[in-house]
């Protein structure tokens, strides 16, 4: 093999395992129960079927309800599980903040797991490496 050829070789092995790492280090920043697989389905129940674009617009940044991209909280911190639980239960009059309420689910007829999946690409939003 002439030098060319295998300097080629090597920078393709290179690239490949640059590839896991980057993909692996993906999946390791996200929080725990938590796959790439389900914040690429929660981003299509949260444009779609899950209705949360009708309050948070498309692209989340907020209509009747808040900017979900950025990382001020009206309720808690933005973490995973804090997520998951406000989304199940919407947010009732006694506890809004702006006077506005989102129903369960946001009215939708998300099932538990596409809830999850949406909260988890909800987690996403407000943090970087932004990808939208
Ligand atoms: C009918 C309008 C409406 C729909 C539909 C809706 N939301 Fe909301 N959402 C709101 C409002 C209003 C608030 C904030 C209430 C308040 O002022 O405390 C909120 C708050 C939130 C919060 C908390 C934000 C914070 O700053 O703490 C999250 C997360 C959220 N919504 C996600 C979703 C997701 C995901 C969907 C779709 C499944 C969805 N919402 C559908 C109106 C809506």
């Amino acid at each position: 093999m002439g030098v060319g050829i295998r300097y080629a070789v090597l920078m393709a092995g290179l690239a490949v395992v640059a590839g896991r790492v980057e993909a692996q280090q993906a999946a390791d920043s996200l929080p725990d129960g938590v796959t790439p697989a389900m914040v690429a389905a929660g981003k299509k129940y949260f444009q779609g079927e899950g209705l949360c674009t009708a309050c948070h617009g498309t692209d989340a940044k907020g209509t009747i309800g808040p900017d979900l991209t950025d990382q001020q909280w009206l309720h808690g911190k933005g973490h995973y599980p804090e997520l998951v639980a406000r989304v199940f239960a919407g947010v009732p009059m006694d506890s809004s903040k702006s006077g506005q309420i989102m129903p369960p689910r946001g009215g939708s007829g998300l099932s538990d797991e596409q809830v999850r999946a949406v909260a988890a690409y909800v987690w996403t939003l407000s943090r970087a490496p932004r990808k939208r």
